[in-house]
């Protein structure tokens, strides 16, 4: 793959590329549960503020790691310090352990999709619906292989970008009808409470675990501390300005986790007051809110149709891109074929998310830590070793190759206007805070001390 490593066109074709690939399912679905659940306006503020230093720090870090390199996340680490290679490693294994959960929920959108297509919305909006759905035994399974074989048989056919130039109409799309949804619920009665609610931070919910929901999101949704961002940096000409792109790609996917926020919240105290069950309700958040709206809607059962159609798309070209990086990293490992890769791949993810598809259904009650196989993996993947990878990731910029090595990349055709932030976030700021973070959320988990 090295040898015929291709560019982006310029910086708009980079933008875009990079923001197809962060902007999924942790924007519309993951990111209004959990601004829900922690307290709304403070989860929001906490964001941002993370969003403009830890994410700004580590996507300049983690592109102009790849573009000075020209490879991806092993190669890049190996390349400038053997003895960090590691972490090129244990960034590849977050999209292993992402896609087949991923696709559990890709498979529920488009079980969604089918009911609306099929013009049973009405029932999609009771209370029960959803959390009966899940626990069916077999259905949610057919729905998730379905997702996943459609993702396989893309990456096999090699036709991403028939599928990207398709998203690339659907997202513009997918924001206006956000928008569109999100003002008609803002004219619902109670809506207002609920935009109160996202915006204004209370700071008495404020708490170390917010924070780690919070930075476990900002990795998750903005595809950081898992090596895509380096692959990305690898594909990125030298004259594209990195800085102004990575303030475009960060503004583009917060925006639309934003949106999305926008539209569920305020439904949330529309529908069921903003009661505490309600708003902490997590993964279902969504797919018991919207349905509700839409049924409330003219035209109701369309817009449902075409919302989780574009929220499809969403998934797909995340999902496609999950299952070319772990394809890739594999087939380069173990020079197998590429047709080899994409069908042991697809086995495994499907033999993983099993657990995952099953877990409120046939296999209810198995659980890990407490948790069900969902909600494991997606902890294990964002609040354990991407905080980690993170962490590495800033110690190995900070100390070993030093910021000043990745300034100058930075700075290739224009000044790098925020280095010290970049160098203060790398070196001390995101390195402490991280472990602070992680050591108070395992004692958490443990219940050794009450946060
Ligand atoms: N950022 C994607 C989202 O918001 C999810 C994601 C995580 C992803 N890792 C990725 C997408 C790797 C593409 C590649 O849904």
């Amino acid at each position: 793959m090295d040898e015929k490593r291709g560019s982006f066109t310029g910086k708009i074709g980079f933008v875009l590329a990079a923001a197809g690939s962060a902007v999924g399912l942790g924007n519309i679905w993951r990111f209004p549960y959990l601004a829900a659940k922690y307290g709304g306006g403070i989860f929001l503020l906490v964001y941002l503020v993370l969003a403009v230093t830890f994410g700004f720090a580590l996507m300049c870090g983690e592109i102009a790691l790849g573009r000075k390199t020209g490879l991806s996340a092993i190669g890049a680490f190996r390349k400038l310090d053997r003895r960090f290679t590691f972490v090129g490693y244990l960034a590849s294994a977050v999209p292993m352990i992402i896609l087949p959960y991923y696709a559990v929920i890709g498979g529920w959108v488009t079980k969604y999709l089918a009911i609306f297509c099929l013009g049973e919305g009405t029932a999609a909006a009771s209370d029960t619906y959803f959390t009966h759905f899940i626990s069916k035994p077999v259905e949610p399974l057919f729905w998730f292989l379905l997702f996943i074989g459609a993702t396989a048989l893309i990456v096999l056919f090699g036709v991403e970008k028939g599928v990207e130039k398709v998203s690339k109409v659907m997202m513009p799309v997918l924001v206006v009808l956000t928008v569109i949804i999100a003002v008609y619920v803002a004219l619902m009665p109670g809506a207002l409470e609920g935009i109160v609610y996202y915006i204004k931070p209370d700071f008495s919910k404020f708490s170390a675990v917010t924070v780690l929901a919070a930075m476990g999101q900002l990795f998750y949704s903005m595809s950081l501390a898992m090596g895509i961002m380096i692959t990305y940096g690898s594909y990125m000409k030298k004259d594209v300005n990195l800085e102004s792109s990575v303030k475009q790609i960060e503004i583009f996917d917060t925006g639309i986790a934003f949106l999305a926020g926008l539209m569920i919240i305020p439904a949330v105290f529309v529908f069921s007051g903003g009661d505490e069950t309600a708003l902490g309700q997590g993964r279902s958040l969504m797919f018991v809110t919207l349905p509700k709206v839409f049924e409330s809607m003219k035209g109701g059962a369309a817009v449902g149709a075409l919302f989780f159609l574009l929220v499809l798309f969403a998934a797909l070209t995340s999902s496609i891109s999950l299952m070319e990086t772990i394809v890739s990293i594999l087939k380069d490992k173990l020079s197998w074929s590429r047709k080899k890769t994409c069908l042991i791949v697809l086995v495994g993810v499907a033999l993983l998310g099993l657990p995952s598809s099953l877990g409120f259904g046939a296999l209810n009650g198995v659980k890990i830590f407490g948790l069900p196989f969902l909600d494991f993996f997606d902890f294990i993947s964002n609040s354990v070793l991407m905080p980690v990878v993170a962490f590495l990731t800033c110690i190995f910029i900070g100390y070993i190759i030093k910021p000043e090595s990745l300034i100058a990349e930075v700075e290739g055709v224009a000044p790098f206007k925020r280095k010290k932030l970049f160098c203060a976030v790398t070196r001390y700021i995101a390195p402490v805070c991280i472990v602070l973070i992680l050591i108070s959320s395992v004692l958490d988990v443990l219940g050794v001390f009450q946060i």
